[in-house]
């Protein structure tokens, strides 16, 4: 399998960093998880509005502008031929620079880009054990809303999680309401209606999460935002988590306690993975014009004309 390192497509064995790359050092950078079917990522222009969004934040300058970026998975997608579901996975590091924390000197950003097959999609979804983290999220951390490297509160929460048998942690944010899982978004439903934190209380600004809302709109669901406590998810009708690798997946047991199932949980991961499968097929017309041209740009390139990649401009220096 080839991977994207910088400007150039190498064999996995050959896709390397330097040692003094910061995203080794300090996790000073931000990467993206996409979802791959029929050779084309899920939600790319999201994706990327989200890396962009969090560079912007932490001053790290993309080293290619989208279109670049759009061709070059193109490309690597095409290379790879996998020809089946897939991940994609983009990171972006602030690059290598002197010793010590000041970014000043570090102007070489790294981007790669790395292919790996996706789990199989059962037709019944899989359910989640969740176990409730001893690690706490900050409320109003602005940092988690954007994918950034530092991810040790969900290393620790996802291993404790499967310490204790379960699949997924959940995290419960700094005042004591229910946050996020360690990789994933919470939902949960009362009668007729799907419940998730807001932003604010420190969780990540999932794009399949927005994907929910939207298929929530799409079906006459009502949805709303809302704080919870822990105590208070066990009432609900069902629980579920929605993430890019694996789109909506119900939860089954909360520390141990059984949870109950809704029909609407079905009912929505149906329809999101209809509305991937209609996406994949031919761009929504409610797209805005940028989003069409960088899907257009992606199809062009998916055809394996280097014309296409050869033209993109190489890594430059970031302010
Ligand atoms: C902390 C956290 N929350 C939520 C998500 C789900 O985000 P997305 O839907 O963009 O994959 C992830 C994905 O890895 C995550 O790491």
């Amino acid at each position: 399998m080839l991977s994207f390192v910088n400007g150039k497509f190498v064999p996995e064995t050959r896709a390397v960093v330097s040692v003094f790359d910061r995203g080794f050092l300090y996790g000073d950078g931000l990467f993206e998880t996409l979802y791959v079917r029929r050779d084309q990522p899920f939600r790319l222009a999201q994706h990327l509005d989200r890396l962009e969004r969090g560079a912007e934040f932490l001053g790290i300058r993309l080293p290619f502008g989208r279109k670049a970026i759009a061709a070059f998975a193109a490309r690597l997608i095409h290379r790879n031929a996998l020809h089946t579901d897939s991940l994609l996975r983009l990171a972006l590091s602030r690059g290598t620079g002197p010793r010590g924390y000041s970014p000043r000197g570090a102007d070489m950003p790294t981007l790669v880009i790395t292919q790996h097959p996706a789990a199989d999609r059962p037709s019944a979804a899989p359910r989640w054990r969740l176990a409730t983290a001893s690690v706490r999220l900050p409320a109003g951390d602005a940092l988690a809303r954007f994918k950034s490297c530092n991810k040790l509160p969900q290393i620790l929460a996802r291993a404790e999680a499967e310490s204790r048998g379960a699949d997924e942690a959940l995290l419960l944010n700094t005042a004591g309401w229910v946050a996020e899982g360690a990789s994933s978004n919470l939902f949960w439903i009362q009668r007729d209606t799907v419940f998730t934190p807001p932003l604010e209380s420190g969780i990540l600004a999932g794009v399949t999460r927005s994907v929910v809302f939207e298929v929530c709109a799409a079906l006459g669901i009502m949805l709303r935002e809302r704080s919870l406590r822990p105590a208070a998810l066990r009432q609900q009708d069902a629980v579920f988590l929605s993430l890019s690798s694996l789109g909506i997946v119900p939860a089954s047991h909360f520390d141990g306690q059984r949870l109950g199932t809704s029909p609407l949980v079905a009912h929505l991961r149906r329809g999101y993975w209809q509305r991937v499968e209609t996406e994949i097929a031919s761009p929504p017309s409610c797209m805005t014009d940028s989003r069409k041209r960088l899907a257009r740009t992606f199809r062009d390139c998916s055809t394996g004309m280097d014309a296409d990649i050869d033209r993109v401009r190489q890594p430059s220096k970031s302010v």
